[in-house]
């Protein structure tokens, strides 16, 4: 059964290429792209190939480092600090690769960690002889408090890089990666922070987190186009880091201060579009409401807690996490046990999308022993898809998902 419903008042949803009929609350997964973005990219596309070597020889470096300005602007860092990769997993994978380990190191993580991310460091790990110390973040009852005295709990002398997520994937935790950067600097540790998550969802100042390494996705929260992500790296650290795969840049940068900016704008023949479009994103997206972004950042989080609020009192629970601990992405138990291997999409992610419509993420919690449902609240979305969903999601659990 399809339940086909009235056109909803698709407001700013017209300006994405979103299916209309899909109430779509998972921009967490892969973002989504507005039409005048794709648009706009296609028209650099077009140029690129009108004259490949004006464009991607006598023009790119400039054209990165003008893109590099505005998006260090939007991060508040330095643009020396900042290069481009094409996505927060490269930018983790890049930072375990450029550090000189030593055998038995150690390297703090958590159990809400990103998966890919996780399997980087298990990976790194088996390669140098080093340790994983996992902390075990409880969800829910959570606080940003008990997020700092865990994590400093597995910290020991042999520590030497700790990697935690800014908003956590499954359950869209925004952990307090300040705090937990004072103690890791008074203990000389450097700290990694995985913000897959965070650029356009939350204001993001990397000076004011004082962290050694953070990555961001930019085709996520910020709207630009798939494959535009971009990796910081603090002062101290620049010599030391190097980019996945080596090309002319150690033959050419005469300087060791250029050799980092240059080494990751080219790694060989790719198409830069996304990286230069990132600008475009960020001014389309504050043109869409009157006060930009930090108009953007209140709105959204605003709907995410009411379309959290609205689930928790359909599923009769307590709100899973404090209000400060989450912004666009929130997680909500279910009362649906895990009683075998999770499969990849859970039946009632397919039941929610073909019977009602509905594209949202059903995801496994091995640690509660239950599934979670993860919403997420971006521009185009509003309070009576969630209301649509909570209907749904009752009538469901009711009948074929009932315990
Ligand atoms: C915390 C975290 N890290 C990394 C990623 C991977 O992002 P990407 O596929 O753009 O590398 C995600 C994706 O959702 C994530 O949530």
């Amino acid at each position: 059964m399809n339940h086909n419903y009235e056109t909803l008042d698709l407001g700013l949803k017209k300006l994405w290429p979103l299916d209309p009929k899909i109430i779509f609350l998972n921009h967490g997964s892969f973002g989504a792209c507005p039409t005048s973005v794709i648009e706009q990219q296609q028209t650099l596309r077009l140029e690129m190939e009108r004259e490949p070597v004006r464009f991607l020889h006598r023009q790119l470096p400039e054209r990165l480092e003008s893109s590099r300005q505005q998006l260090a602007l939007f991060l508040g860092v330095k643009p020396s600090n900042l290069v481009f990769v094409p996505n927060a997993t490269h930018g983790v994978n890049t930072i375990l690769h450029s550090i000189p380990w030593k055998t038995n190191d150690e390297i703090v993580i958590s159990n809400q960690g990103y998966r890919a991310c996780r399997n980087a460091v298990e990976s790194i790990a088996q390669k140098h002889h080093l340790k994983i110390r996992t902390v075990k973040l409880p969800f829910p009852n959570i606080t940003p408090m008990l997020v700092v005295e865990k994590v400093i709990e597995a910290l020991s002398p042999l520590t030497r890089l700790v990697l935690l997520d800014h908003i956590t994937s499954g359950t869209g935790l925004i952990l307090p990666i300040k705090e937990i950067s004072r103690e890791l600097a008074k203990r000389d540790i450097d700290f990694l922070v995985d913000g897959a998550h965070s650029a356009g969802s939350i204001a993001v100042n990397l000076e004011d987190l004082g962290v050694t390494y953070y990555t961001t996705n930019a085709h996520k929260w910020l709207c630009a186009p798939k494959g535009a992500a971009c990796l910081y790296v603090a002062n101290h650290r620049i010599e030391q880091v190097r980019p996945l795969c080596i090309s002319h840049a150690p033959s050419l940068a005469s300087e060791p201060s250029q050799l980092f900016k240059m080494s990751f704008d080219w790694t060989g023949t790719y198409d830069p579009t996304a990286y230069l479009m990132i600008p475009y994103a960020i001014n389309y997206l504050s043109s869409l409401m009157v006060g930009g972004w930090s108009t953007i950042f209140q709105r959204n989080r605003q709907l995410a807690h009411q379309g959290r609020d609205l689930l928790c009192k359909t599923l009769e629970i307590e709100v899973p996490c404090p209000d400060e601990m989450f912004a666009t992405l929130a997680t909500i138990p279910l009362p649906l046990k895990i009683d075998a291997p999770p499969p990849e999409i859970h039946p009632l992610q397919e039941r929610l999308f073909d019977r009602w419509n509905i594209e949202i993420p059903i995801i496994p919690n091995p640690q509660m022993g239950c599934y979670m449902i993860r919403l997420s609240a971006f521009v185009y979305n509003h309070l009576e898809e969630y209301q649509r969903l909570s209907e749904s999601l009752h009538q469901e659990l009711r009948k074929d998902f009932s315990h």
